[in-house]
């Protein structure tokens, strides 16, 4: 037998450790953007403020926005009472969509309803809109 040659054995250990490592590598090429995009944002822009002109925000109307990279609504039910909730849906995450005439949020994805101040009016999201206090500071309401 040539030297040179390698067992069947041998052969075979070489391929299983290099199939492994190709596995680990390709997993690890499409498991750690998943991994990023699932895990919680940093708490870096915890503290950011934002701040939406008032004249943005019609009585009875929302505006959108992105809020520590999110995105997030903005009410004004009565004159001057404004209310600052998170648009991404508890259930899976889907953006809602304000329904002016209706007075509540609608989820287009599975039909679940929240009020004006994120309450579950219906459908299948487990929890409320999340809330962010907002302050009027002349014509500019902040956020955060
Ligand atoms: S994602 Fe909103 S109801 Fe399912």
């Amino acid at each position: 037998m040539d030297q040179s040659e390698l067992s069947p054995a041998r052969r075979r250990t070489f391929l299983t450790v290099m199939l492994a490592g190709i596995g680990a590598a390709v997993g690890a090429m499409f498991g750690w953007p998943v991994l990023r995009y699932l895990s919680p944002r940093s708490g870096a822009d915890a503290d950011a403020r934002v701040r939406v002109p008032r004249d943005k925000v019609p009585v009875g109307g929302a505006h959108f926005f992105e809020f520590r990279g999110r995105p997030t609504v903005l009410l004004q039910m009565r004159p001057g009472e404004f209310t600052a909730l998170t648009a991404v849906c508890t259930h899976l995450g889907c953006i809602v969509k304000w329904q002016q005439n209706k007075g509540e949020f609608l989820c287009p994805c599975h039909g679940g309803r929240f009020s004006a101040t994120g309450e579950v009016l219906g459908g299948p999201p487990p929890a409320p809109l999340q809330n962010f206090p907002v302050v009027l500071d002349g014509d500019q309401l902040v956020i955060g």
